[in-house]
């Protein structure tokens, strides 16, 4: 695992940016994993910029999300499908049929899991995974103690999680499900960028770094991986020696 530190959050936000940019360019077909959280609010702010300086082309790129919530409608504010219509699939040009997200609404979720897999490989794969990370370690929405080969499936939030996604719910409560890419499904991707910005993430973000590959920390699994970047900012990158 490589590790990249920015001077700041937004260096680092710009620095993911641009490897997107390098890969649609030369691969505009390529299949992208893409998260949501608020780190990645400054990660799509610039790709919107670099998007539109470069006249960049996401037409034909497949986009898969890492999650969803189960139990909110398509168009709630806080759902995934609306934060990436909103923050990114409606900004660029993606195909709105080549973005995808697991069927939260499916009356069989093991089979909308096992479909979303499915769904991953005929499309051959994805090329590039975008990940953030919870303040307990986890990844997609992978919480502490999943299997790190682990596939999508419909998985409980933690209560970790769930306080601190609180502040987007305002006085509505968290759901308590989600359907998310297992970290095997993440670790299937042929490159990951793990992206990490603040003092909040600073304990979780050593933890990773200094700790040894297991399942009470999920992100540890990009370890494993021989094509995965850790980038940060000075903040999240405090308590690395
Ligand atoms: C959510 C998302 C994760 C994200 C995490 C961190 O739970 N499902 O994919 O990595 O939150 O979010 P934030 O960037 O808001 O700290």
């Amino acid at each position: 695992m490589q590790i990249k530190v920015f001077d700041s959050a937004n260096l680092a936000a710009q620095h993911v940016s641009g490897k997107i940019c390098e890969l649609v360019l030369s691969r505009p077909e390529c299949n992208l994993g893409v998260a949501t959280g608020r780190t990645m609010d400054a990660l799509y702010h610039h790709l919107n910029e670099d998007y539109k300086r470069q006249k960049l082309d996401f037409s034909r790129c497949c986009a898969f999300a890492l999650d969803e919530y189960v139990g909110l409608d398509k168009s709630d504010e806080q759902s995934y499908r609306h934060y990436l219509n909103f923050h990114l699939f409606e900004r660029l040009n993606f195909n709105p049929k080549r973005t995808f997200l697991p069927n939260v609404y499916a009356p069989d979720l093991d089979m909308a899991g096992h479909a979303y897999e499915d769904l991953i490989k005929s499309y051959g794969g994805i090329d590039l995974q975008l990940l953030g990370i919870g303040v307990n370690g986890h990844i997609g929405l992978n919480e502490p103690g999943s299997a790190l080969d682990s596939r999508t499936r419909l998985v409980a939030l933690s209560s970790a999680t769930r306080r601190s996604n609180q502040a987007l719910f305002k006085q509505r409560e968290v759901p308590l499900t989600a359907m998310t890419m297992g970290i095997g499904t993440i670790l299937d991707s042929r490159e990951v960028i793990l992206l990490a910005t603040g003092e909040s993430k600073a304990e979780i973000i050593q933890r990773l770094v200094n700790g040894d590959v297991h399942s009470s920390v999920p992100a540890s699994a990009i370890k494993l991986h021989k094509n995965a970047e850790l980038v940060l900012d000075r903040e999240s990158a405090s308590l690395l020696s």
